[in-house]
């Protein structure tokens, strides 16, 4: 039922908005470096009694103050300016024309004027919706509604969509999520796309379609929700780990694997721990899509976030997703291949929660350092430069529980 309702409105799309000699795939240029920005889910949830919780309650309120802080504090001149609003936006139904529209209580100005104001802070708009009867939280989804929502959110000024799969039937997602892809390009306005279909059809081998993701979408989940502990990281990381060579053969400029949103600054991470996230992110070529209050952040959080290093790490242009070498006893390593010649970016993990730092000592090829005579390395913590060292010589690290040691390798 729904697969042809999705075909009808692809064929009326193709029919009234565009004409002919349209190719089925993303053309929208966008995300030629993982996106970044501030998304509310992970901190800010489903909290709607603003009675109960006028702090954290999901408002237009909060999504300006946000803003705000995206710009006071450097968050958007570091290169982070999505800022988008997930589930429970939305009233719980449609107006009479079928359009969707925004809790009227928590945002009674309506989301095209908190467009504007995202727009006027130098900001972008992202949005949530979900391709199925209704989102994961109960509010009104796309199914029936592609073309017209998709129509909806560019007529606002929306700049990015994620498209969930909540109560939907996997089979229909290929060509619904394709279809939504169409229906985005065809509304003129460049809406960075992020799709969580991988998500719901990854253990599907049949339905785990890479080239079709990165054809249709600039971004897409493929595995669990992060929650706010070093468990649930850790996995997403192992998880990127064990399937790297059929993630990052796909990531690249326009198109990124995404392990989901950044808790740092929230409640459930060491400081150690927080580093992990952030350089591990770097190292993935992840989107960078911040969840924390940005009205309260402890200053070693602020700096992770905000550091140069691992900023230029995750933006490299060269877009390669990092791999990890080894995995033994707790430890780590990857590599990811720089744009600068012969430059690598190196992360060492010490994954061992007990009490003590550990001491490793490693060659430069266990760390998978090319061969060259010497070379130096940056600390990308401390921006600390070391070295030259030579290709026969071990190296001595000393790492944390559950932390990471990271750097830049450079042929001296
Ligand atoms: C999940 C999704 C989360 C969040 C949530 C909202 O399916 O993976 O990132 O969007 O729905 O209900």
């Amino acid at each position: 039922m729904k697969l042809s309702c999705a075909f009808l409105q692809l064929s009326l799309a193709i029919l009234y908005q565009v004409g002919h000699n349209q190719v089925l795939s993303l053309d929208n240029g966008l995300a030629l470096t993982p996106p970044m920005g501030w998304m509310h889910w992970e901190r800010f949830r489903c909290i709607t009694n603003c009675t109960e919780q006028p702090n954290d309650c999901l408002t237009e309120d909060l999504i300006k103050s946000q803003a705000d802080k995206m710009v006071s504090e450097g968050y958007r001149d570091a290169g982070y300016v999505y800022l988008s609003i997930d589930d429970c936006w939305m009233a719980k139904e449609r107006d009479n024309k079928g359009a969707l529209v925004a809790d009227p209580i928590r945002f009674p100005s309506g989301i095209k004027a908190l467009a504007d104001y995202i727009h006027s802070k130098g900001l972008k708009l992202g949005i949530y919706e979900d391709f199925g009867k209704e989102t994961c939280q109960g509010y009104p989804g796309s199914e029936f509604y592609l073309g017209q929502d998709a129509q909806t959110f560019a007529d606002w000024g929306v700049d990015l969509l994620k498209l969930d799969g909540c109560n939907a039937d996997v089979n229909d997602m290929k060509t619904g999520y394709e279809a939504m892809g169409e229906f985005l390009n065809h509304t003129g306005r460049p809406i960075l796309y992020l799709c969580s279909w991988p998500a719901y059809v990854q253990k599907i081998a049949a339905l785990s379609d890479y080239t079709a993701f990165k054809k249709t979408c600039n971004q897409w989940r493929n595995f669990d929700d992060i929650e706010d502990s070093w468990d649930s990281l850790y996995s997403i990381i192992d998880y990127y780990g064990s399937n790297q060579y059929n993630l990052s053969a796909f990531a690249g400029p326009g198109s990124w694997n995404d392990p989901d949103e950044l808790i740092i600054g929230g409640f459930g991470l060491s400081p150690n721990q927080e580093m992990v996230q952030m350089g591990m992110w770097a190292m993935m070529a992840s989107p960078l899509f911040m969840s924390l209050d940005l009205r309260d952040v402890q200053p070693e959080s602020k700096a992770l976030l905000l550091n140069k290093n691992l900023l230029a790490i995750n933006q490299d242009p060269l877009g390669k997703q990092g791999l990890r070498l080894w995995k033994i006893n707790k430890a780590e390593v990857w590599s990811k291949p720089l744009s600068k010649p012969g430059s690598l970016a190196v992360a060492i993990i010490n994954t061992d929660n007990q009490g003590a730092p550990r001491v490793f000592h490693l060659s430069p090829a266990e760390l998978g350092l090319p061969q060259v005579p010497k070379y130096n390395m940056t600390n990308v913590f401390t921006n600390k430069h070391d070295g030259p060292y030579m290709f026969s010589q071990s190296i001595k690290f000393i790492i944390n529980p559950t932390s990471i040691y990271m750097v830049i390798a450079e042929p001296s």
